[in-house]
């Protein structure tokens, strides 16, 4: 027998929440589709227009383009005026989905609900027998990343992040060994080695694909003091240790995150830096309640961060390992964590400004 709800009215209102959790699922993949067909940015572009000339314009499915327009109008994101049929992206809304903001751009964050999803079978299979799914069963998970990471920390690390640690920028401009570890399709890497000639620049990334995209916008970008090596990070030997060690978004993914960040401290030379972003959330699930992005950054964690970890037989940190367990894991591999500061253009991550403590 299903339970009476005791409430009628707290199960009506919940009612409400799952139409609003369908929709705006449903919304987040037509979101995801309109960046990836430059529909937005095609909309953005001629102001106001009417179906024939959004579809001609972006050289899209007319019967397509209708249907998306249907959801996107009917939720909001894009205004119709019936009498003239013409459909108008607001201002307002433009900006956070248009490749004009690329640092704003939230409908390059949605594209990576797809990537998740199309592991469903898989995970819930891990919830039946526990395991892991790999990181060859992602699809786009790279190319999706580097977009998102180049708009949030390749656009912000010269300008903003950087210039807080202390002559670093000149150190930088002088001549010094950088790596960046978990480095992806080497977005970050390659905007640093373009604006320090003098430095060399070495990234070090698990997947062979990746890899290759990063070796080849190197070449294409005629960059000879960047190198990409596809090395698992538990088994690589520099030949030298660096002045800069920088991890983004890649700590709690990692199989074996403790041994990483050892080996981190071992490579740096003595006054090294380590800098680590990393999700702003707290380890403990009753201080995230409030945490705007709290949903998303769980799902994100059952969906890819854990299960890549654990698909290795490794810890399954998760994303929401927290501010509390990041400090913890820091100071066990021996760093001096100086300082963790969040950014105004990037309240979703901390970073963590560490030295090499002896
Ligand atoms: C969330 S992505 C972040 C990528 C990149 N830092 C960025 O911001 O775009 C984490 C990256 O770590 C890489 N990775 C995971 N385990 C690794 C390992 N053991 N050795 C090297 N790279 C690893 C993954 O392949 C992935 O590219």
């Amino acid at each position: 027998m299903p339970r009476i709800p005791a409430d009628m009215a707290k199960a009506e209102a919940f009612a409400s929440q799952m139409i609003n959790i369908l929709n705006s699922g449903s919304l987040s993949t037509m979101i995801s589709i309109g960046h990836r067909t430059g529909l937005f940015d095609a909309l953005d572009s001629v102001g106001t227009a009417t179906l024939e000339e959004i579809a001609k314009g972006a050289s899209l499915n007319e019967r397509y383009v209708k249907e998306w327009l249907g959801a996107m109008v009917s939720g909001k994101i894009i205004e119709y005026d019936p009498s003239a049929r013409t459909y108008h992206l607001p201002s307002e809304n433009a900006i956070f989905l248009t490749r004009r903001s690329r640092e704003k751009n939230m409908a390059a964050i949605a594209s990576m609900l797809p990537v998740w999803s199309r592991v469903e079978d898989r995970i819930v299979e891990c919830f039946k027998h526990g395991g892991g799914v790999g990181y060859d069963e992602y699809g786009r998970f790279h190319e999706v990343m580097g977009e998102i990471s180049h708009a949030n920390v390749g656009c912000n690390l010269v300008d903003n992040i950087l210039p807080d640690r202390p002559g670093l920028l000149d150190k930088l401009e002088k001549g010094i060994r950088v790596l960046d570890i978990g480095c992806g399709d080497g977005q970050v890497l390659l905007k640093l080695a373009e604006r320090f000639p003098g430095s060399l620049f070495i990234g070090v990334e698990l997947c062979e694909g990746p890899v290759s995209t990063a070796r080849q916008q190197a070449g294409h970008q005629a960059l000879d003091n960047v190198r990409f090596e596809n090395a698992d990070l538990l088994s690589y030997q520099p030949v030298d240790r660096f002045d800069l060690i920088t991890a983004f978004d890649v700590i709690h993914d990692l199989a074996f995150p403790d041994k990483v960040l050892s080996r981190c401290h071992q490579w740096l030379k003595d006054d090294g830096e380590f800098l680590m972003m990393d999700v702003n959330a707290s380890s403990h699930l009753e201080n995230n309640l409030e945490h705007p992005f709290a949903p998303f950054l769980y799902t994100a964690s059952t969906l890819h961060c854990m299960t890549v970890s654990l698909a290795q037989g490794g810890m399954g940190l998760g994303t929401v390992w927290g501010v509390e367990k990041a400090s913890e894991m820091l100071m066990e591999a021996g760093f001096e964590l100086s300082e963790v500061k969040t950014y105004e253009h990037d309240p979703l991550n901390n970073y963590y400004f560490c030295s090499r403590q002896e």
